[in-house]
């Protein structure tokens, strides 16, 4: 039993939670919920309204009446003011965020405690750029005294969609550009995992927050989250999720021309090339797949191997994934904690059949387990496949579970080609300790971030997002603020 056990139990004990609308906590008009419970064990830990189409309604009033009024009023330099006091607050009871992600939807604590530096960058980043939003004065070729300049000016009323395996991230770099830009929000958690994120609100409500800047309704993506990506009173949605969600999302969005950003689904590639350092690269490409048990969306699920080395490198792997500590993400010891769901174990349970089926080599794990106490939890073991062809269902679908395939390649051009040959765009990695390979494969590879020698790499500061089938929009850096931002065009003839 570690210290975090007599936390868990009083954090939640199976009462209810309500969502924020307007400033106030409240539940779904229907009455309805939806039972919050821990992935691990199956334990109850709270419910949360089921919001509906009529919850999303209120929201988005709620968030136009603060957009057009109180918010309007509050200077670039107080909403700076009011990120920074978020950041603090979340850094005092960051254990207790890390800990109800844990239990809500799986993530190991030692990983998410170790998240902080990323989300408080991310909260003082935005609380940065929140002062240097600014248009431009610019010449024209009118005859006479016409000025012309620039100002840029808060799209609105965002509609927020986040996916359950990153509930605390996944929100804040949503609501933070936001806040920042003096956008207002409806944010739609996961159904899966939304009491970090009701938690986080409560923090951020706090911190004093004018009612309606920013709301949560919790709720089913076809009800709630249908309703709001449709919705005529939203400017710009952005999602993150699947693939298939998001072109549902882009469809709905179409009514009004919102604008969307979407950050999708991935199958990236990771190269080891011959000359890697593999004593560093072995570590660094097994958790690239088996982090989080494989639900992020940049997992690196497809290692090309230099075919010299792949003998040594698959043996190096079946060993590192079998040394891995299943069990409760609560346990300070444990690396791989849970999948979300029943439904998702299985759709992953199918996909090592198919493995199997279209003549793959399960090399280490392959098959579900139950750690003690654990019989109603959903727990896969980290499975390396070897044998794997490009063509077979585990290298071209997305798994989102710890399921790594394993491809040897000949030529470099060859592996370029087999590596971008995908639907998706979002991340590739590259272990190799020759600078130019690093340099050509960094150009060549088509996706959204490339790292070399290093893997899971996300800052504040740094632009994140997809091509192709990824997505579009980036997060992070100073562009994901031009996202939340429209420029408009100011004339004067000054005569
Ligand atoms: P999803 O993409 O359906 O869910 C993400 C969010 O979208 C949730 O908040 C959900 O409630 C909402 N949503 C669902 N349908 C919607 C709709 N019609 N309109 C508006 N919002 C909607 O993902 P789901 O069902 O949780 O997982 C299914 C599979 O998708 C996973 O097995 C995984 O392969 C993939 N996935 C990929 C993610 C990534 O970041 N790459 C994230 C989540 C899921
Ligand atoms: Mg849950």
């Amino acid at each position: 039993m570690s210290v975090w056990h007599a936390r868990a139990a009083a954090l939640y004990d199976g009462s209810p939670r309500r969502m924020l609308i307007d400033g106030d906590w409240c539940d779904a008009r229907s009455g309805e919920v939806i039972e919050a419970r821990d992935p691990a064990t199956g334990r109850l830990l709270a419910t949360v309204p089921k919001g509906g189409a009529v919850d999303i309604d209120a929201a988005v009033l709620a968030a136009r009446r603060a957009f057009e009024g109180p918010w309007a009023r509050v200077t670039p330099f107080e909403r700076q003011a009011l990120l920074l006091r978020i950041a603090e607050r979340v850094q005092a009871e960051w254990e207790d965020l890390c800990l109800s992600d844990t239990l809500d939807m799986g993530m190991p604590i030692q990983r998410s405690l170790t998240n902080s530096r990323r989300v408080l960058g991310m909260l003082r980043f935005y609380a940065g750029q929140a002062v240097a939003i600014h248009g431009q004065t610019i010449p024209n070729s009118f005859p006479g005294e016409i000025r012309s300049s620039t100002v840029r000016e808060p799209v609105g009323v965002v509609g927020a969609i986040i996916p359950w395996n990153a509930p605390i991230a996944g929100s804040v770099w949503k609501i933070a550009p936001a806040l920042a830009t003096g956008c207002t929000v409806v944010l739609k958690p996961s159904e899966e995992a939304s009491l970090t994120v009701l938690m986080l609100a409560r923090i951020m409500q706090d911190c004093g927050l004018p009612p309606g800047v920013l709301n949560v309704v919790t709720g089913l993506g076809p009800e709630a989250g249908a309703a709001l990506a449709a919705h005529p009173g939203i400017d710009r949605i952005a999602f993150t999720g699947s693939t298939e969600t998001g072109r549902s999302i882009a469809r709905a969005a179409a009514g009004n021309i919102k604008r969307v950003s979407l950050e999708l689904g991935g199958k990236s590639p990771v190269i080891l090339c011959r000359d890697a350092d593999l004593d560093r690269a072995i570590p660094v490409a097994a958790m690239a797949v088996f982090a989080n048990s494989g639900q992020i969306c940049i997992a690196g699920s497809r290692l090309f191997v230099a075919r010299e080395i792949e003998d040594e490198v698959l043996a190096r792997l079946a060993d590192h994934a079998r040394a891995l500590r299943i069990g409760h993400g609560i346990d300070p010891e444990t690396e791989i904690g849970p999948l979300i769901s029943a439904r998702q174990a299985a759709r992953v349970e199918d996909f090592l059949q198919r493995g199997r089926t279209e003549g793959a080599r399960v090399l280490a794990g392959g098959a579900r387990v139950a750690p003690d106490g654990m019989e109603g939890g959903h727990f896969i073991q980290p499975t390396v496949f070897a044998g794997v062809a490009d063509d077979m269902a585990i290298a071209r679908e997305e798994i989102f579970g710890p399921v790594l395939s394993v491809l040897p390649f000949d030529e470099l051009d060859d592996v370029v080609t087999r590596a971008n040959a995908t639907p998706y765009g979002l991340a590739a990695g590259v272990f190799t300790t020759h600078l130019g390979t690093a340099h050509k494969l960094a150009h060549r590879l088509r996706a959204g971030t490339v790292w070399v020698n290093m893997y899971h790499a996300i800052d504040p500061a740094v632009p994140f997002g997809g091509v192709k089938m990824s997505g579009h929009g980036r997060e992070g850096g100073t562009e994901h603020l031009d996202e939340f931002l429209d420029t408009k065009a100011i004339w004067i003839n000054t005569d």
